[in-house]
């Protein structure tokens, strides 16, 4: 049986099967074994949409794995291979997340699947591409690439790896198992072929959906709850700050429509020094507490920071230096972007300390009224700058979703 079809009927089944682990317990799980096929938990039988007016993967929740991989065009490759290498990636992406096995014919002409993730359900995998601004040179389409794809400025905190940094095509992965996620990593790799070789590689975590007893926002590897601020999507201007809208500039540019710009920076956490920090000294660097993520000006996590208030001693509760402070949208001209970041740990790191850190990858309509303003406040006087440093920075240009019967970048790749 297909695992298509195996989801197809788990949702009947799971009723059932619940039915009978509670009342029948174990005769009764073993007498349906044989005849059903045995519920996915609702982890494995999530599936996200592959079609549709943006890419999957970016208003998607948090998954618990990740892989970001970027790819540089084999020497001989231009557009008409890139067309092709993403006709094949899409068609993948599409399969993987409805829980199919790479089709027979798979790219690296072995055709088989794997098997990694034989058994599973989709478990909210996403497959997002995106094209940084050398695959505009590399493909002939120079015309085309965007005003948003302007090099990052430097910044002064920056320690940026040039190899681990940017790259003609990006691939995100994302999956609630590490199996669902390695698998495509693996077809992505594979189909890649001898069209486009792996520039870097950066693999990463968040909290397992079900850990928590209700749905909570995440925490990263300082202990903090990361993504309050975040922009809401029932916000009136959420789709505007995220999305590049139809017709909003040069014609050149149309084939963006429905897309976003991701800027992805891995940033190394210098855990050892943060933890010395008690508490309080912690929760004065963000400016909100950290059991429960609410602002030091009072309140709960969802209550709105009050940056002017001050305590008793006629010092402001969320201190100048504040990094909730520096970064939010009041103070940067409205400046806003949808924070979507991976936790990473990758062992020990020559300095003796833990290489871990965030993946932080963020989402905006204009690189330029998002990531820019706000990094450049945050690198001149940010209280948890000290404990960081950026070590690998790519921006990318990811097109809308791909209607049926289209791929991604096929509004670029056959303009
Ligand atoms: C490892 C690095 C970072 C860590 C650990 C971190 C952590 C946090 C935490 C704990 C919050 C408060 C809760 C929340 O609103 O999400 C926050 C808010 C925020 N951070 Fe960061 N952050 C990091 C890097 C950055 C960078 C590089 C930027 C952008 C250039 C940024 C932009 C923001 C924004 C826009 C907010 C929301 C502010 C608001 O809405 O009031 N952060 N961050």
């Amino acid at each position: 049986m297909s695992r298509r079809r195996l989801l197809g009927t788990a949702g009947a089944a799971g009723a059932t099967g619940l039915v009978l682990g509670a009342a029948g317990g174990a005769t009764g799980y073993a007498a349906t074994r044989d005849e059903a096929p045995a519920a996915l938990t609702s982890v494995g039988s999530t599936e996200v949409m592959f079609h549709g007016k943006h890419q999957p993967g970016i208003t998607t929740p948090l998954q618990a794995r990740g892989h970001l991989i970027a790819f540089d065009l084999a020497p001989g490759a231009g557009r008409k291979e890139a067309a092709a290498l993403m006709r094949r990636w899409s068609a993948t992406a599409e399969r993987l997340m409805t829980g199919e096995p790479v089709t027979g014919g798979s790219a690296d002409g072995t055709g088989h699947d794997t098997g990694i993730a034989l058994d599973a359900g989709p478990s909210s995998l996403t497959v997002t591409f995106g094209f940084g601004a050398t695959f505009f040179e590399r493909t002939g389409l120079k015309g085309h690439r965007p005003p948003g794809l302007d090099p990052l400025p430097p910044f002064s905190a920056d320690h940026l790896d040039a190899g681990r940094s940017n790259g003609d095509l990006w691939v995100q992965i994302g999956a609630d198992d590490a199996l669902v996620a390695f698998h495509a990593l693996r077809a992505v790799q594979k189909e890649a072929a001898a069209t486009a070789t792996v520039r870097w590689q950066m693999d990463g975590f968040n909290r397992t959906p079900g850990a928590t007893a209700k749905p909570m926002t995440a925490r990263n590897l300082m202990g903090q709850i990361d993504g309050t601020g975040n922009p809401k999507p029932d916000d009136s201007d959420f789709d505007k700050r995220l999305f590049v809208a139809a017709g909003a500039g040069d014609a050149a540019y149309d084939w963006l429509a429905g897309g976003s710009y991701a800027v992805v920076r891995r940033i190394r956490m210098l855990l050892d020094d943060w933890e010395k920090l008690p508490v309080e000294r912690q929760e004065r660097v963000i400016g909100r507490r950290k059991a429960d993520g609410a602002p030091l000006s009072g309140g709960t996590e969802t209550t709105e920071m009050d940056l002017d208030r001050a305590g008793p001693d006629g010092k402001l509760l969320i201190p100048d230096n504040a990094h909730a402070r520096i970064s939010s949208p009041e103070r940067n001209s409205g400046a806003a972007m949808l924070r979507r970041p991976f936790s990473y740990h990758d062992g020990i790191a020559s300095d003796g300390g833990p290489d871990a850190g965030l993946l932080f990858i963020c989402w905006q309509a204009d690189p330029l009224r998002g990531f820019v303003p706000v990094q450049r406040k945050l690198d001149r006087g940010d209280a948890l700058s000290p404990f960081l440093r950026h070590e690998a920075s790519g921006l990318f240009a990811v097109p809308g979703g791909a209607a049926q019967g289209e791929y991604v970048g096929q509004r670029l790749l056959e303009s």
